[in-house]
């Protein structure tokens, strides 16, 4: 039989996130709204009286009271390198003193620092670490987020941690979504175990794509966990072709394509996630509008992360030029040790204040087109037959989210219709 999961009711509004981007209500809002909840996914949107009449509070499995208060989809985190080990506290005080991402990257910190840290947590440490992020996550409102592996750069750690992601997948309320990241970083040789690798630091670096070609690749499938292939194709990183040749052989084996793309150069990596028919192209600071019109044909959702510009000291992208341009913009966090912050709120408030998004515009860029960067149409919105994935604010409205910059204003979650937070 059919269970009433819950109602939520009284709502001063609900952002949908069901209207047009670009339109006059992006964020499809109801006011005074109700949601009822059937064993687990939206069975009624709409007035509180009428909604009520049909599925009363009363019946539910959990009544929630959301009087003078907004119900927002669960936010969809499309870019994510949640799971890893160590410290670099120290290296976001380096940048404040002036050294670059870059550099800090050629000398051996940066990702490399984490790839050691990573490579020598225990299994249990890897896990433990991604489901504290987790926590902090929902608690932040997120029910759905993409991790990515990437901190292991050999065969072994990429399957440690596509495991830990799988397993905390099981473990915990979010849902999360695992992405291969073996193309991340070029390994350097002083990293290596004796004698893997011949003369020459960094590693070669047509070398290492083919040991990911030849050998994490057919691995990763093999452990059947992974559902996404990302690159890093920018400077000090991968080439197009190089960035090419990996993505054409995930998608061979049935790993869809992402890119991180013109992040700290242009480097052509927009117009390879549009010719390998990506399901994202992420970062995109330096993206040419031929770029996003390239994405907007091939369908590439562009994903902004406008904190890591905030930690880079970077320009941001122009997320105002692609929601004019037509572009399905979704926004994410990209927490990492470079970027360690995993609210979606302070997110949407940099994508208002730095790249020009409106409250709503962002609000849809968090949880509808997140979901699209993730080919999950059926996540970030509030709609029948949705799974109920909410989050409750302590405000009348959705633009207290980046209005109250710095804060959380999430009170309550519903992961398909139970309270796993609040
Ligand atoms: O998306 N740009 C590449 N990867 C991450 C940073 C990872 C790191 O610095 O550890 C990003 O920003
Ligand atoms: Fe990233």
């Amino acid at each position: 039989m059919a269970e009433l999961t819950a109602v939520v009711h009284g709502a001063a509004e609900v952002a949908t996130a069901t209207g047009e981007l670009g339109g006059d209500d992006p964020a499809g809002l109801r006011s005074d709204a109700a949601v009822a909840i059937v064993d687990g996914a939206v069975a009624a949107v709409g007035p509180t009286e009428e909604v009520t009449r049909e599925y009363s509070p009363e019946n539910a499995a959990y009544a929630v009271d959301a009087s003078g208060r907004a119900v927002i989809p669960g936010y969809v985190d499309s870019h994510t390198h949640a799971c890893f080990a160590g410290d670099r506290s120290d290296e976001f005080e380096a940048k404040l003193r002036g050294t670059t991402y870059g550099e800090l990257l050629a000398g051996g910190g940066g990702i490399h620092r984490t790839v050691r840290a990573t490579r020598a947590a225990s299994d249990d440490e890897l896990l433990g670490n991604l489901l504290d992020h987790l926590d902090v996550m929902v608690a932040h409102g997120t029910t759905t987020v993409e991790v990515k592996s990437g901190y292991g750069l050999d065969t072994e750690t990429e399957l440690r941690m596509l495991d830990a992601i799988d397993r905390a997948d099981d473990r915990h309320p979010v849902d999360v979504v695992p992405t291969f990241m073996g193309a991340h970083a070029v390994p350097r040789e002083a990293d290596e175990p004796e004698g893997r690798y011949g003369e020459g630091d960094p590693v070669n670096a047509d070398d290492y794509v083919e040991r990911v070609v030849d050998e994490q690749i057919p691995a990763v499938v093999d452990q059947g966990v992974a559902e996404f292939c990302d690159v890093f194709c920018d400077e000090g990183a991968f080439t197009v072709e190089q960035s090419r040749r990996v993505l054409r052989a995930g998608a061979e084996r049935g790993l869809t394509p992402k890119v991180h793309a013109e992040e700290l150069a242009h480097r052509g990596g927009a117009k390879l996630a549009a010719e390998v028919g990506a399901a994202s192209a992420d970062h995109l600071l330096h993206a040419t509008d031929e770029d996003v019109a390239a994405l907007v044909d091939a369908d590439v959702t562009p994903v902004l992360l406008p904190g890591t510009a905030f930690g880079l000291g970077a320009d941001y992208a122009d997320g105002r030029g692609m929601v004019d341009a037509g572009a399905p913009v979704a926004v994410a966090t990209d927490f990492n040790p470079n970027c360690h912050s995993q609210s979606m709120g302070f997110a949407s408030a940099l994508a208002c204040v730095e790249m020009g998004l409106t409250p709503a515009e962002a609000l849809v860029a968090c949880t509808r087109n997140g979901a699209r960067a993730l080919d999950r149409p059926d996540l970030g919105v509030v709609r029948e037959g949705a799974p109920a994935d909410l989050a409750v604010l302590d405000a009348p409205s959705h633009v207290h989210v980046p209005y109250s910059y710095g804060v959380n204003r999430v009170a309550t979650v519903l992961k398909e219709g139970r309270p796993v937070v609040g």
